[in-house]
């Protein structure tokens, strides 16, 4: 057996019986999954892919969608300009937390839903076609293949949504959304609800890691300056209010999302995708976390 192949296998039997957590309840779409699933893929810098584990399930993105799209903010506007409607400070909240900065209605950060749905408003349409198919199409160049949209987990996600839009429409009375809210929002729910297997998703942090070339495809798909702004976000407000604790014990760059899924990268070094649909209080992956504790242990891959 390959080594690499054999050394992930490992690390992914040693997590294999230590889940704990339940499925994202509040989508009943999400709810339904297979709760045992576990996956885990690994790329390097010359497009060296390995997968192991049940490699082949699809699951939709969810939040992990959240630093690709500031990607493609701060690609159509600059960083100056997308800084106006959103921080880049960690919140210490929970991902649905009403993060409105005083005064100003600017969500902390774009990886919290205020702050990822504001992102989404940035995004040129106009509408709703527009911007979501303009969304797609960059997620799936920082994939490297056409990725689609679930569409039953969309109508989920829309159907219980509200506390979303009300984000919305308490961002548009701050003129941090522009136009019809719904036109942001269920491009919001549309990015959320791509299908992606931990290669893709491995691909797609391999892509922020090699300075915005994707390590599949060779495109250059953002400018390396995005990627690193993109990445030092991640650092700080991936993982919501478990971001410290996340860095302390696992020291890279990281994102999560309510379907399991779960990204990581060393800048220059690799992309990890991890799937596990069991979450903690926080909404992070359980057995994810504790893969990735156990890959960057096993590799010596904290930052510092
Ligand atoms: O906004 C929501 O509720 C979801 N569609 C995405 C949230 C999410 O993935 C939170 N992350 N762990």
């Amino acid at each position: 057996m390959d080594p690499i192949h054999a050394m992930l296998a490992g690390v992914l039997d040693d997590v294999r019986d230590r889940d704990a957590g339940d499925l994202a309840g509040y989508i009943p779409e999400l709810a339904a999954a297979e709760p045992d699933r576990l996956a885990l893929a690994v790329i390097g810098p010359r497009g060296r892919l390995t997968a192991v584990g049940d490699a082949d399930s699809a699951f939709t993105i969810q939040s992990m969608s959240k630093p690709f799209v500031f990607a493609l903010a701060l690609e159509a506007l600059g960083r100056d300009e997308v800084l106006r409607f959103v921080g880049v400070e960690p919140s210490g909240e929970p991902f649905n937390a009403i993060s409105l900065e005083h005064g100003t209605g600017r969500p902390a950060n774009p990886l919290i839903n205020a702050g990822a749905i504001a992102t989404t408003g940035l995004i040129p349409g106009p509408g709703l076609d527009a911007r979501s198919g303009r969304i797609l199409e960059g997620l799936s160049r920082f994939a490297g293949r056409r990725l689609t949209v679930d569409e039953s987990v969309y109508a989920s996600e829309s159907a219980t949504g509200d506390r979303n839009r009300a984000l919305g429409h308490l961002m548009r009375s701050h003129g941090v959304i522009l136009g019809e809210v719904s036109d942001t929002v269920e491009a919001y729910f549309r990015q959320c609800s791509v299908l992606v297997t931990v290669s893709d998703v491995a691909v797609m942090a391999g892509t922020l890691a090699f300075g915005g070339r994707n390590p599949l495809t060779g495109e250059q798909v953002i400018s390396e300056r995005t990627a690193r702004d993109v990445i030092s976000v991640m650092t700080s407000c991936g993982m919501y209010d478990a971001s410290g604790s996340w860095l302390l014990r696992v020291g890279l760059p990281a994102k999560s999302g309510v379907a399991g899924g779960l990204l990581a990268l060393a800048p220059s070094q690799f992309g990890v995708g991890v799937f596990s649909p069991r979450l903690d209080a926080h909404g992070n992956s359980t057995r994810g976390q504790l893969l990735l504790e156990r890959l960057s242990d096993v590799f010596g891959m904290h930052m510092f």
